[in-house]
């Protein structure tokens, strides 16, 4: 089973990630950007103010392809639990929102195309829900993804891909304390691997 954690910056996933990590060692914990080269690349374009987007949604697809490959898909094949602290629906969501000045029609429609033909679409995500501005005074705001204005139209974007795929998100409202949302998540996960 897949399971991905999806929300904006400063929503908690990364902690939470790494308290699941301890609760579920037998399972595998990854992340994107992932840590390859690819992932070097990625950020690096995070990083520039001046990158463009269509060439950046372009790395972070090749890290998406090289992780599903590399790490995603054989342990999926040996039968491991996989937890991916962000992973496509990232791209749907934030890359939307950086094409949306571009001349791309209808990009949130035109990257899941993309993805479409090679992805392994997660079981389960946990959505970390938390508002624009408190996502933005808790990361610091300190790369162009991390404005105020820019995560209101992320989280707009979050919200069509969890209209048109009710059943495969989990919404946690991470505007709770941190133990409150890692309770909250670990009971998911309870459920997730019971039902299994
Ligand atoms: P990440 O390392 O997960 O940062 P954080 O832990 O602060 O959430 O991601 C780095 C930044 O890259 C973050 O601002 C979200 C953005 N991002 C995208 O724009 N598209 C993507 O596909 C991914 C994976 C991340």
């Amino acid at each position: 089973m897949l399971v991905t954690l999806e929300g904006l910056d400063g929503s908690g996933k990364t902690t939470v990630w790494e308290a699941l990590s301890d609760r579920y060692p037998e399972a595998v914990f990854t992340h994107e950007p992932t840590d390859s080269w690819y992932g070097d690349a990625v950020n690096r374009a995070i990083d520039d103010d001046d990158a463009d987007p269509l060439a950046t949604l372009f790395l972070f697809t090749a890290d998406h392809a090289d992780h599903l490959s590399r790490v995603v898909r054989p342990a999926l094949a040996e039968g491991n639990l996989v937890v991916s602290d962000r992973y496509a629906d990232s791209r749907y969501a934030y890359q939307a929102a950086s094409l949306a000045d571009a001349e791309i029609q209808r990009p949130l429609e035109y990257i899941r195309g993309i993805h479409a033909a090679f992805t392994r679409p997660p079981d389960k995500t946990i959505y970390l829900d938390v508002d624009p501005e408190t996502a933005a005074a808790r990361s610091g705001a300190t790369n162009k993804f991390e404005q105020a204005g820019y995560l209101a139209e992320v989280r707009a974007n979050y919200e069509r891909l969890i209209d048109a795929d009710p059943n495969r998100f989990v919404r946690v409202d991470a505007t709770q304390s941190p133990e409150a949302v890692l309770d909250s998540v670990e009971d998911v996960f309870d459920r997730l691997l019971a039902d299994d």
